[in-house]
């Protein structure tokens, strides 16, 4: 089958303006939030892009597009399947095994917070590594504010020094080039440690995935602290077919209907009449590939308008809307490898028992 073209090729080959935050740099507001929207989202820029895909023959559209707030709400309610292992078993392997992590990373670093959402994810770790400042970063830029208030107003109720904690959030859309080196060096005592939890990195390609590892590798090299950032990053093992399939078809249809969301968002953003019911959701395991792809499937030949164009679907035709991609313990570390990421005793891997998730920690070569 033809891979979606968004997927395959070049979602890292445009390079965006930076807008700058209105704010200077350099002195952040005690115990508040400082905000950078140093946007490298692109408003008319992904609504060509998520227009283009579905007018494209395959049609595709990119999972970005799933993370409206009905999508965001799906999302954690998929979070909290039975079918759906990977939340629970990463926050597992998080809490049988928080002391020694936290010991592989450095002390008194700036925790990275990719794809930060609420921040309740990292939020476990800042006291156990001794965190100094927290940057959460995310596409939702709308939300981040409120999000990030909600974590410092918790960190201000408490007694340790967290209180202090420096929290500051920046808006950038990761499938794109990001540039966070300067943010970064205004701490240049403070080493990085980018977390990116969840398996996110599943949505990339493998070529993209290693762009944008070696992009992270780039950020911990670059900066000026005389001790060495890591990168701590979730990643969903390869296993049995029947497992994973479960876990993108639960029994309930919430994943249904999180992918089927996705037709609402595009009736909203491109002034289309999607029938959400008229697709049905797929969910395959290519196993060669190690990966989930999501579908929807047009249950019967029909025409939808898409702005002023009419998209005909035939029956059966497929909607390709995600990847997922999963790793064995070996391919992570090779493509860490070629990322420019250290191997062998200075790469770290923690597992829950039945070798569904990994946790790995590891460093510039
Ligand atoms: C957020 C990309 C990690 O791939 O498992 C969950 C998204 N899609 N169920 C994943 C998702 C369908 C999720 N990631």
């Amino acid at each position: 089958m033809k891979s979606p073209a968004f997927l395959e090729a070049g979602i890292f080959a445009t390079p965006r303006r930076i807008v700058e935050s209105p704010q200077p740099t350099g002195a952040p507001p005690a115990g508040g939030v400082r905000i950078v929207v140093q946007s490298t989202t692109d408003d008319a820029a992904d609504r060509a892009a998520f227009r283009a895909g579905l007018l494209a023959t395959p049609a595709t559209s990119s999972p970005k597009f799933f993370y409206d707030p009905q999508g965001s709400a799906l999302f954690t309610a998929i979070c909290e399947l039975d079918e759906y292992y990977p939340t629970r078993t990463e926050a597992d392997i998080f809490e049988r095994h928080r002391d020694e992590i936290a010991r592989a990373l450095p002390s008194g670093a700036q925790w990275i917070d990719l794809g930060c959402g609420d921040g309740v994810k990292a939020r476990g770790w800042l006291e156990p590594s001794d965190a100094r400042r927290y940057v959460g970063v995310d596409i939702a830029g709308p939300w981040l504010r409120s999000a990030l208030d909600g974590l410092s107003a918790s960190l201000a109720g408490g007694k340790s020094r967290l209180r202090n904690l420096e929290v500051l959030g920046v808006v950038a859309d990761f499938t794109r080039p990001f540039d966070l080196h300067d943010v970064l060096a205004e701490r240049p005592e403070m080493p990085p440690v980018f977390f990116y939890p969840g398996s996110s990195i599943g949505n990339f390609v493998r070529d993209d995935a290693r762009a944008f590892l070696a992009s992270v590798r780039d950020h911990i090299e670059r900066h000026p602290s005389q001790r060495i950032g890591k990168l701590m990053i979730g990643i969903d093992l390869v296993k049995d077919r029947a497992t994973l399939r479960a876990a993108y078809d639960d029994a309930v249809g919430v994943t249904a209907a999180f992918n089927r969301n996705v037709l609402r968002v595009a009736n909203r953003l491109l002034d289309a009449d999607f029938d959400p019911a008229a697709f049905a959701h797929r969910a395959v395991y290519d196993e060669a590939f190690g990966r989930i792809e999501m579908q929807l499937v047009s249950r019967r030949a029909q025409d939808v308008r898409i702005g002023d164009d009419v998209r005909r679907f035939e029956d059966g035709e497929v909607i390709a809307t995600e990847y997922s991609h999963k790793y064995t313990i070996d391919g992570f570390a090779a493509l860490l490898e070629s990322a420019g990421f250290a191997t062998g005793d200075r790469l770290r891997c923690w597992r829950d028992r039945l070798d569904w998730f990994g946790v790995f920690v590891t460093e510039p070569a």
